[in-house]
C-alpha cells in the first residue's frame, strides 16, 4: 500500500450559472457601451473604467450575489467566514484576435471572472503555475513526459458558459489566449476580507 498527499493545493472555484441569460442580457447592455479604454498590448481588447457596485443598481444586485460565493472561497483562504468588499470590477471585451498577457492582480486577495458571452475555446481562462523567476525550476518537457497535477505548468478553465464565475487567489498567474472565436465578453473584480487576525 502506498498513499500519495497532496500538499498545499490552490483552490480556483467554479459557480455555474450565477446569473440567468436575462442578467447576463442586462449587465451586457448597461457596460459594454462604456468598455472604451485601449489594452496596451492587444489592439482587439478594450475595458471599462473601475466600477463599483454603488455605481449602477445592476452592479448593486451582482454585488449581492457574489458575497455568499466570496465567503465561501474565502473560507478555504483563510479558515473563516470574513466579510468581503469588492474592491472594484471592470469589463473586458476582447474581439478576434485579441488577448490578455500572463499577469496576477498584486492589490487585492481574491478575484473573480465572471463570463458574460461565449467564450470560443481558443481563449478559455489560462493559469500558469509560476514563471520561474528566482525559485528553483524543476523540469522534464519532453515529448515522453506525462502531465498531472504535480508538474504541470498550466491549468486551462474549464469551459465557460455566459453566466458562469471564476474565483482563484489574486497572486495566481493567469492569461487569455490569442481569441480565435468571436467578441468575448468577461467581468473582472478584485476583492479583500474586511479584516484579517493573524
Ligand atoms: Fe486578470
Amino acid at each position: 500500500m502506498s498513499d500519495v498527499f497532496e500538499l498545499f493545493p490552490t483552490p480556483v472555484m467554479r459557480v455555474e450559472k450565477l446569473l440567468s441569460g436575462a442578467q447576463v442580457t442586462a449587465l451586457n447592455q448597461v457596460l459594454v457601451p462604456g468598455a472604451t479604454t485601449q489594452n496596451h498590448r492587444s489592439q482587439a481588447l478594450t475595458h471599462t473604467a473601475m466600477l463599483s457596485a454603488s455605481d449602477r443598481p445592476e452592479l448593486a444586485q451582482l454585488h449581492t450575489l457574489l458575497a455568499p460565493h466570496l465567503k465561501a472561497f474565502g473560507k478555504l483562504l483563510f479558515g473563516e467566514p470574513l466579510t468581503w468588499h469588492i474592491k472594484e470590477m471592470w469589463v473586458n471585451v476582447m474581439e478576434t484576435g485579441g488577448r490578455q498577457s500572463v499577469h496576477n492582480h498584486a492589490n487585492c486577495f481574491a478575484c473573480g471572472i465572471l463570463y458574460l458571452s461565449d467564450v470560443h475555446p481558443s481563449s478559455w481562462t489560462l493559469f500558469t503555475r509560476s514563471l520561474g523567476g528566482r525559485d528553483f525550476v524543476f523540469a522534464n518537457t519532453n515529448a515522453r513526459a506525462e502531465t498531472g497535477a504535480f508538474n504541470a505548468d498550466k491549468w486551462r478553465s474549464p469551459q465557460p458558459e455566459p453566466g458562469d464565475l471564476l474565483l482563484f487567489p489574486s497572486y495566481l498567474l493567469h492569461e487569455v489566449p490569442p481569441n480565435e472565436g468571436p467578441r468575448r465578453i468577461t467581468l473582472a473584480f478584485n476583492a479583500i476580507p474586511e479584516r484579517l487576525d493573524a
